[in-house]
């Protein structure tokens, strides 16, 4: 494939996170002569590429970078998830967007991303608030016609995508808390929304992940305490790095579910939730139950024994924790 001469050049630089290019040396990589090269420059810049010039040591590319299709795609090695990414400014909710292409032939493993969501929108109708430019905002489009994609493995298999996409990428560890919160040092900073539509014979999913890389949402907007990943590293993610970590675990998660193989989701789940045998409240159809978690589990989703000796049952979908 013939890339476009800036995306080329955007590849080079990239690839040399540590440094700058020396122009001739750019040139020659790109297979660009000097003037091709300056509009190149010319016209990543303008599409919002930070570009650092040294007349003593080149040309260099300012981190984190701009999301990217093509950067999040290449040689991302899965099977299904991530086969077409789009990247867009600015949308209402890349949710939205993933329906959207849902009416397209091939659009089975899309991913939309967006660095900034006008109507982004988290669980019960609630507002996904994210600034531009700042944080991942992505949805995986999934066809799922013999309907084998359970809401409820689909909402815990991608917020352990996210914990251990955000380990490999930022080395950070991650908790998860029933159903969909991706939690560092018991703060959020991440969340899935899992929606589904259609049934058996032509259905979809579309799983929107949303990860507070540099920034966190105003402590008066949210209900629980939030963090980022800048936060704890001290620096800024590189977010195309960790959203690529993400869709390859989302991808082996997503596979594994289809083939019903889900001793290994159930179990890394609970791993990372500390939740087994304690005392919880979920809040599930206006009620609130209090009990004992039997277990987390990727088709039953969350079992409780109620303090009254009942043993219930509460889908990702419908319930959360209080
Ligand atoms: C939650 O914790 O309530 C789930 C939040 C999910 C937010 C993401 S951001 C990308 C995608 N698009 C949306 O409108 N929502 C999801």
């Amino acid at each position: 494939m013939t890339l476009p001469t800036s995306d080329k050049v955007l590849e080079l630089l990239y690839d040399r996170p540590e440094g700058f290019f020396g122009l001739a040396e750019l040139a020659a990589a790109a297979g660009l002569d000097r003037k091709r090269l300056g509009a190149a420059i010319a016209a990543m810049r303008d599409d919002g590429y930070e570009l650092e010039s040294s007349p003593a040591h080149g040309l260099r590319l300012v981190r984190p970078v701009k999301l990217n299709a093509r950067l999040i795609e290449r040689d991302l090695g899965t099977r299904r998830v991530g086969r077409n990414v789009i990247c867009f400014d600015e949308v209402d909710s890349t949710n939205d967007v993933a329906w959207d292409s849902s009416r397209q032939a091939g659009c089975d493993g899309l991913v939309v991303l967006a660095e900034f969501q006008r109507k982004g929108r988290g669980r019960f109708g609630r507002e996904w608030l994210s600034p531009p430019r700042e944080n991942i905002l992505m949805s995986v489009l999934l066809a799922d016609d013999s309907a084998l994609l359970a809401h409820d493995a689909l909402t815990i298999a991608a917020g352990l995508a996210v914990a251990e996409g955000v380990e490999a990428s930022c080395g950070l560890a991650c908790e998860l808390k029933w159903p969909n919160d991706v939690l560092l040092d018991g703060a959020k900073t991440a969340g899935v929304l899992v929606e589904l539509k259609g049934s058996a014979g032509r259905r979809h999913v579309v799983i929107g992940i949303g990860i507070n890389a540099s920034a966190s949402p105003p402590a008066d907007k949210v209900d629980a305490r939030a963090t980022c990943l800048a936060d704890r590293l001290g620096h800024p993610a590189e977010r195309i790095e960790v959203a690529r970590c993400v869709l390859r675990r989302l991808d082996e998660r997503v596979y594994l579910i289809e083939k019903r193989e889900l001793a290994e989701l159930h179990t890394a789940w609970l791993a990372r939730c500390g939740m087994l045998n304690q005392r919880v409240a979920v809040l599930a159809g206006g009620a609130r139950h209090v009990g004992r978690v039997l277990d987390v589990s990727p088709l039953e989703g969350l079992v409780l024994c109620t303090d009254d000796g009942r043993t219930l049952h509460f889908p990702a979908k419908s319930s959360t924790l209080a």
